[in-house]
């Protein structure tokens, strides 16, 4: 009896083990692997790369010793995923530009679940293609020049509710709510009580990196519930919309993205489930990434007063042209280059995104290595940003290297090929616009210039960026002197 359970059982799983064996190691024999760290203890390389993540040294503890040690191309093991870290302006165009060919983009099951499964961020080919249409339809030259003076007003109202009277306010936490306000006002034009829904949309943040287990406390059951709370409030607003638009039979008349995504449902190009899942990852991919891209301008600029007297140079030339009180042009936030030199700047050192996953869709042939098909494929912002051969002394904060062109996929905080930002030009709207209703209206000064940043999922400074505020003194404008640190940025000259 036991002679027939060996020979029946064993002996063809033996076999079927010997088999995949040799077949591997054929296939691997035959395919050159990059180099890199996969083995055990198997999550030790996930365990560094959240260590270095949350205290924000993922550059330093995480892809610098490994690019040190194996290259620019490396191979690891995150998340129980095979991965590929690529780095250079070469891999950053081969592998964001062969986006839908040879790779697809790949989040963890936490976002997807947490932001749609019908966000644009899952989508490929002709319905990527559709949406990407309606979203970047809103953010043209017109719509750009049409949104100006909305997100003035919304500014101004946030100022004079959250500023006016203030000594002292946290920079993140108010940009923070300004970027969530501008995205709903300013962008998708819902009526949504703001300051309830900002709390809401927080809880979903909480969870979209951590483990996706719904179990009753964890972080993704709370953001799952809080979801859910989001789309009740969104299919109301999009059936009231809805049938608005049906009844006066007008489509897309104040140019809202919110009426334009209503406006495809009512053609019947996108469904009711594709409208509330894109609000929820526009809403996510716009505020959180554009006001920490905006605190740390203001970081920077505290550090290197010598680029905040220009900068301020620029918005008084503008303000001297302008009527108390008149909102700002299209017109005159072209005239802002030195403000975006400083904010490229920032975002070269302190990118709110560090990068991006992609998995292969086929083996991929790239610098004489194979990439496996359903391997992970991860492109980092600081690859490049921090290497010498695109940004010479990599590490000093020197706005003016953005006079002139950069090499094409070197600064890359907004990613590249077809799934590059679509809300770039409103992000940099809205930094631009921030800064200069700051920088005309308040002296202002960063209380610890040395703060931490830390990272859960996207980077944040560890104490808000508290700073204190002075109201400007109009007859002071053009007087100024700046001192490093602690001390006012900007003074009046008779005050130092
Ligand atoms: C400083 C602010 C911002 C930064 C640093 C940033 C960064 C990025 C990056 C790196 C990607 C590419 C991700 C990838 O390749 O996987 C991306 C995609 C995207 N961003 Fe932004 N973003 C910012 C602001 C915004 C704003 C304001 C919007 C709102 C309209 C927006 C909407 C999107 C969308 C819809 C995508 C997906 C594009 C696609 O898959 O076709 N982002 N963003």
């Amino acid at each position: 009896m036991a002679a027939y359970i060996t020979f029946s059982y064993l002996f063809p799983l033996l076999f079927i083990i010997i088999f995949v064996y040799r077949n591997c190691k054929k296939r691997t024999n035959k395919v050159r692997l990059p180099s890199g760290e996969m083995g055990l203890p198997w999550i030790r390389e996930t365990v560094e790369f959240y260590k270095a993540q949350r205290s924000n040294q993922l550059f330093e503890n995480f892809f610098q010793p490994r690019m040190k040690k194996y290259g620019n191309v490396f191979k690891t093991k995150l998340m129980g995923s095979p991965t590929v870290v690529v780095n250079g302006a070469a891999a950053n165009k081969f592998f964001m530009s062969n986006e839908f060919k040879l790779v697809i983009s790949s989040w963890p099951t936490s976002s997807v679940e947490l932001m749609g499964r019908n966000s644009i961020m899952e989508k490929q080919g002709d319905s990527h293609r559709c949406l990407r249409g309606i979203v970047t339809s809103t953010l043209n030259i017109s719509g750009l020049a049409a949104m100006v003076p909305r997100m003035c007003g919304s500014i101004e109202n946030h100022m004079n509710k959250n500023w006016q009277g203030c000594e002292e306010i946290s920079l993140y936490r108010s940009t923070k709510m300004l970027t969530f306000t501008i995205v709903v006002e300013c962008l998708f034009g819902v009526g949504i009580e703001i300051e309830s829904m900002f709390g809401v949309f927080e809880r979903v943040l909480e969870g979209v990196m951590s483990p996706p287990v719904n179990f009753p406390g964890t972080k993704f059951s709370r953001a799952k519930k809080a979801r859910a709370e989001i789309e009740k409030v969104l299919v109301g607003e999009i059936r009231r919309k809805r049938e608005a638009m049906e009844i006066s039979g007008r489509e897309e008349e104040d140019g809202m993205l919110f009426s334009k995504l209503v406006a495809a449902l009512i053609r019947g190009e996108i469904t009711e489930n594709e409208v509330v899942d894109n609000v929820v990852l526009l809403v996510f991919a716009a505020h959180d990434t554009t006001s920490y891209a905006i605190t740390m301008t203001f970081k920077m600029l505290a550090n290197h007063p010598h680029c905040y007297s220009l900068l301020l140079k620029e918005h008084e030339d503008i303000a001297t042209n302008k009527r108390p009180g008149e909102a700002l042009t299209f017109e005159d936030v072209k005239k802002m280059e030195y403000t975006w030199q400083v904010a490229r700047e920032t975002m070269r050192l302190c990118p709110p995104i560090f990068g991006s996953f992609r998995k292969a869709t086929t083996d991929i042939e790239f610098e004489g290595y194979t990439i496996p098909k359903h391997w992970k494929v991860l492109w980092t912002t600081y690859g490049t940003h921090y290497d010498e051969k695109y940004f010479p002394d990599p590490m000093s904060f020197d706005p003016g290297r953005f006079a002139d062109p950069v090499q094409a996929y070197a600064f890359i905080p907004f990613g590249g090929g077809p799934r590059l930002c679509a809300g770039y030009q409103l992000a940099k709207l809205n930094v631009l616009v921030l800064v200069h209703y700051v920088v005309t209206r308040y002296n202002w000064s960063v209380i610890y210039p040395d703060e931490p940043i830390l990272m859960d999922p996207l980077p944040f400074p560890s104490k808000g960026i508290p700073i204190r505020i002075i109201p400007e003194i109009k007859q002071n404008i053009g007087k100024f002197c700046v001192t490093l640190g602690n001390p006012w940025v900007r003074l009046p000259a008779e005050n130092p």
